[in-house]
C-alpha cells in the first residue's frame, strides 16, 4: 500500500505536462490512424463526425475525468486504487472488479494490438527499402497476402514488437515509459505534419477532405451510433484502467479537468489530421479508399509507390504509425504490472517478463488467425483475432466505463469528487451530475445492449429498425 497519498510506489511522471503527453501517447494509436478515418468516411463523413464528437464530449470526457481521478486518488494499480477508495467509503470491495476487467482487458488488447503493430513495423522497412516502387496494386496487394500467409514472418515481427514493449515497461515509469514518451511523442507530431504537407502537395487534399467531412445523413445509420461510441472508448483508452494507471503517477498539482481537455482535443485533432493526410495521399494517386486493413497495407503503399519520393515518405508514414502504436502498447500492460508488483512485492522486471510471456502466448492465437488457423471459427464465424478484438471492444471497455460512472456517480461522496475535480460552479456541478449519473449510464448501457443484440441474429426481432438500417 502506498504510504504517501501524493506519491505512488511505482514512480511519478516528472511533471503534469509529461502525464498529459503520456496519456496522449496512450490515446493516439492505431485507433486514430487506421480505424477513425475509415469509419468516418463509411458512416456519412461530417454527419458521423458530429455524432462522434457528441459521444466524446458527453461520455468520453466525463468518463476520462472519473477514471483519472480514481487513479490519482488511489495512487496504486487500478485494482488496488478502486479497492482502496471503496473501503475508505464503506463500499463493497467487489468494486475492484473494475480494475480486474481493465487488467485482463489490457493484456487481451495488447495480445492482438501487438500483432498489427508487428505488421506495421515490418512495413516501415518494406517501404524504406523501395521494394514497392514501380509495382502495381495487384502485386502490392498480393505481397501483403503472402506476408500474412506466412506464420513465421508474422510471428517474428509480433515477437519483436512485444520484446521492445516489455523491455521498455520493465525499466519503470521514469526510465522506461517516460523516456519512450519523451522520444516518440515529438517524432509523432513532426511526422504527422510532414505527412499532411506531403499529402497536400500531391494534390488530393480536397477529395480527401470531402470524403471525410461531406455531411451525408443518408449514410448515418443507427449502427453508426454504436460505432461512434465504441470508438470513443477505444481511441481515448478509457474504460479499462490504462488511463487510471497513468493517473496514479500524475503530480498532485496537475488539474485533472484541464489535462482531460487537452488529451481529448489532441486525440481528436490527430485523428482528423491523420485521416486528411492518408486520404489526400490515396486520392492523389487516383485510388479508392479501401476498408480497414486494406487501407493501410494495400492501398497506401500503392499510392506511395507511384508518388514522388514515395519510398521515403511511405517509410516515414509507417514509422509514424509504429511510434503511435508503441506509445499505446506500453500503456496496456501498466494496470497488470502495477498490480502484481504490489500484490507479490516482486521486481518490476520479473512481473514484466511474466506478463510479456502470457501476452505473447495469447497473441499466437491472433498470429495464426491470418494463416494456419484462418478457418478456425468456432463462435459466430469469428477467428481468434476477431474474438479477442470483439470481446474487449464490446464487453470490457463499455462495461468498465459503465462501472466507473456508476461507482463515481453513485458510490463516492459527491462533494469530495467535486473538490478533487475542481468542479466549482452550480452550473458545472449540475452538468457533471447529469452526465455521470444519468447520461453516461443510460447511453453506455443502451449501446452495450444494442451491440450485443445486433450481433446475435436470434435476437434481431427485438431491434428490427437497427438491423434493417444497419
Ligand atoms: N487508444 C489506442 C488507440 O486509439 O489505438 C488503443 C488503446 C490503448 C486502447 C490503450 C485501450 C488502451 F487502454
Amino acid at each position: 500500500m502506498a504510504e504517501n497519498q501524493n506519491q505512488s510506489q511505482h514512480g511519478m511522471w516528472s511533471s503534469g505536462a509529461l502525464f498529459v503527453l503520456a496519456a496522449v501517447g496512450s490515446a493516439v494509436g492505431l485507433g486514430n490512424i487506421w480505424k477513425f478515418p475509415y469509419i468516418t468516411g463509411e458512416n456519412g463523413g461530417g454527419a458521423f463526425l458530429l455524432v462522434y464528437l457528441i459521444c466524446i464530449c458527453l461520455i468520453g470526457f466525463p468518463v476520462m475525468m472519473a477514471e483519472i481521478m480514481l487513479g490519482r486518488e488511489g495512487r496504486m494499480s487500478p485494482i488496488n486504487s478502486v479497492l482502496k477508495l471503496a473501503r475508505e467509503n464503506n463500499r463493497s470491495p467487489n468494486w475492484s472488479l473494475i480494475g480486474w476487467a481493465g487488467t485482463i482487458g489490457g493484456i487481451i488488447i495488447l495480445s492482438f494490438y501487438a500483432v498489427i503493430a508487428g505488421w506495421i513495423t515490418y512495413y516501415v522497412w518494406r517501404l524504406f527499402s523501395g521494394e514497392f516502387v514501380g509495382q502495381d496494386a495487384e502485386a502490392i496487394g498480393s505481397a501483403f497476402g503472402s506476408f500474412l500467409a506466412s506464420p513465421w514472418q508474422v510471428f517474428l515481427w509480433f515477437t519483436l514488437f512485444m520484446a521492445v514493449t516489455i523491455y521498455v515497461v520493465a525499466r519503470g515509469v521514469n526510465k522506461g515509459l517516460e523516456l519512450a514518451i519523451r522520444i516518440c511523442m515529438p517524432l509523432i507530431f513532426v511526422l504527422l505534419i510532414v505527412l499532411l504537407i506531403y499529402g497536400i502537395a500531391q494534390g488530393g487534399f480536397w477529395e480527401g477532405f470531402k470524403f471525410m467531412f461531406q455531411v451525408d445523413f443518408s449514410k448515418l445509420k443507427l449502427n453508426s451510433l454504436l460505432v461512434a461510441m465504441g470508438h470513443a472508448f477505444f481511441t481515448l483508452s478509457i474504460g479499462m484502467g490504462a488511463i487510471m494507471a497513468y493517473g496514479a503517477y500524475m503530480p498532485q498539482a496537475q488539474s485533472v479537468k484541464s489535462a482531460v481537455g487537452i488529451i481529448v482535443i489532441v486525440d481528436t485533432v490527430v485523428a482528423l489530421v491523420a485521416g486528411l493526410a492518408i486520404f489526400s495521399i490515396v486520392f492523389a494517386d487516383g485510388l479508392a479508399p479501401d476498408q480497414s486493413v486494406g487501407l493501410l497495407f494495400a492501398t497506401a503503399p500503392v499510392a506511395f509507390a507511384d508518388l514522388p519520393f514515395g519510398s521515403i515518405f511511405g517509410g516515414l508514414f509507417f514509422l509514424f504509425v509504429a511510434f503511435a502504436a508503441f506509445t499505446s502498447a506500453i500503456s496496456l500492460t501498466e494496470p497488470a504490472l502495477a498490480y502484481f508488483v504490489e500484490r507479490y512485492n516482486v521486481s518490476r522486471v520479473k512481473v514484466a517478463v511474466s506478463i510479456g510471456a502470457i501476452t505473447w502466448v495469447l497473441g499466437l492465437g491472433s498470429v495464426l488467425s491470418f494463416n494456419l488457423l484462418s478457418g478456425f471459427k468456432p463462435l459466430f464465424g469469428w477467428t481468434i483475432f476477431d474474438f479477442l478484438d470483439k470481446i474487449t471492444t464490446w464487453f470490457f471497455l463499455p462495461l468498465g466505463g459503465l462501472a466507473i460512472v456508476v461507482f463515481v456517480g453513485y458510490f463516492l461522496p459527491r462533494k469530495k469528487v467535486w473538490s478533487v475535480l475542481e468542479i466549482n460552479t452550480t452550473w458545472a456541478r449540475n452538468t457533471w451530475a447529469a452526465l455521470i449519473c444519468v447520461v453516461g449510464p443510460i447511453a453506455i448501457g443502451l449501446v452495450f445492449v444494442l451491440t450485443i443484440v445486433e450481433h446475435i441474429p436470434a435476437l434481431h426481432f427485438l431491434i428490427p429498425f437497427l438491423v434493417s438500417n444497419g
